[in-house]
């Protein structure tokens, strides 16, 4: 069995009980404060959700705070099959955790395509936000020069990113546990930068933090920045730091960085 395949009974569990819709719950609240100081999101806003994912939490949460919300992803694309159906069902469940009408998650404002070549007008929205996709893109300078075609001037991004040097980000532990706090039997933290004994399962870039602030600050201003989540600072040892060397502690520990940039003009 593969190890993300193990994680699904758990993965089952966590929606049964509500742990992770808290975490998306907290992410807005995050949201509306780290915007605060240049959108005001009491108001109904033009909103793009990029790489919604199968269970679009982020635009139903969105669309039910009354802002006419966007989303685009490949799995936004017409299809079949017992994955889709059971979507579906985990979406209807998630809903409910989530204290949203089941409406909320129908699907009329989602794009089936490639968030490198957006099929939307100039200068459309007021914000774009993101949350665990801009490390599965495999072409960030593009995503990044539509995105800022597609916004207006001043528009706002919030990204989420989950960071490829954190101990989870190698994509190959588990998906549920986030932050994560104990690895399979066997498995070696950081493995993904070390031995890559592991292996990945999903489309990753592999970025670093760095990366990804010099290719937003070349498109956008980017207005802030910080880490929103932290794991791995209990395997850090002093011999691995040395072995990790060319990786700063912050890198090595940080799950999800947020960039907040704007549109200049
Ligand atoms: C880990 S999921 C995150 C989903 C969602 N934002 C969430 O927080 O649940 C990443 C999503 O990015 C999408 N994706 C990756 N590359 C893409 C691309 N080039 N164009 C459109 N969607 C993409 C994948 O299909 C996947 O649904």
């Amino acid at each position: 069995m593969s190890p993300l395949l193990s994680d699904y009974p758990r993965y089952a569990w966590h929606l049964l009980m509500g742990t992770r819709a808290a975490m998306e719950a907290e992410q807005v609240e995050c949201r509306v404060r780290d915007l605060a100081p240049w959108l005001d999101l009491s108001q109904p806003r033009d909103i793009l959700d990029i790489g919604n994912g199968s269970l679009r939490p982020q635009y139903a949460l969105l669309r039910n705070g009354g802002h006419r919300v966007t989303g685009i992803d490949f799995v936004n694309r017409p299809g079949t099959g017992w994955k889709r159906s059971a979507y579906g069902a985990m979406r209807r469940l998630y809903a409910l955790q989530l204290g949203l009408p089941s409406a909320a998650m129908d699907p009329q404002g989602l794009i089936g395509g490639n968030v490198g070549v957006m099929p939307f007008a100039a200068g459309r929205f007021d914000l774009a936000i993101s949350n665990a996709a801009f490390e599965h893109f495999l072409d960030v300078p593009a995503v990044l020069a539509d995105l800022q075609r597609v916004l207006r001037p001043g528009g706002m991004i919030w990204a989420g990113v989950h960071l490829f040097t954190s101990p989870s980000g190698g994509h190959n532990v588990s998906f549920t546990q986030y932050p994560l706090r104990s690895l399979p039997a066997g498995a070696e933290p950081w493995d993904h930068l070390r031995r890559r004994r592991r292996p990945f399962s999903v489309p990753l870039n592999k970025w670093r933090k760095d990366q990804f602030l010099a290719a937003f600050a070349e498109q956008f201003e980017v207005l802030s920045h910080y880490c929103a989540l932290r794991e791995g600072e209990q395997w850090l040892t002093p011999a691995l730091e040395a072995e990790l060397s060319d990786y700063t502690r912050d890198e090595l520990t940080c799950a999800t960085l947020v960039i907040i940039a704007r549109k200049r003009g």
